[in-house]
């Protein structure tokens, strides 16, 4: 059987701050810049969630993608959008807010939650340059 790698890309927008905790509001902006901002900022997220399998001969799908959209949403999308990732989500506590620190928690929640789809690929597009990839390595 062939083994396909299936995308689907989905999208929130969420608020965040850079800082690091101990570290005066001066230090963090000699760190962050204006991502360290007290009042915080947002951005549109899109996130390239990838799976990897065989194609069902049935129905010709490795997984109908509207599936990991659902699953995708209940997991991940419905916690974070519209959210402030600094105090809001309840699995970005400890962690600096970063594109990287998310992609590592999302991958978290999706693994082994795609209906025995092997995830593969995470790519957090933070703006429009800036991308994360994570494989779960
Ligand atoms: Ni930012």
């Amino acid at each position: 059987m062939p083994t396909v790698r299936v995308t689907r890309k989905v999208h929130f927008s969420a608020g965040h701050r850079l800082a690091r905790p101990g570290l005066s509001d001066e230090e963090n902006r000699e760190l962050y810049g204006a991502c360290s901002n007290p009042a915080g900022h947002g951005h549109n997220y899109d996130l390239e969630v990838t799976v990897r399998g065989e194609v069902d001969p049935d129905t010709g799908y490795v997984i109908d993608l509207k599936r990991v959209k659902e699953l995708v949403h209940r997991a991940v999308v419905d916690d974070v959008d519209h959210a402030n990732l600094n105090v809001d989500v309840e699995w970005m506590e400890g962690v600096i807010p970063t594109a990287e620190n998310l992609v590592v928690r999302i991958w978290d929640r999706l693994e082994g939650n795609l209906d025995g789809a092997e995830l593969v690929s995470l790519k957090l597009w933070e703006t429009e340059r800036n991308m994360v990839e994570y494989r779960g390595e």
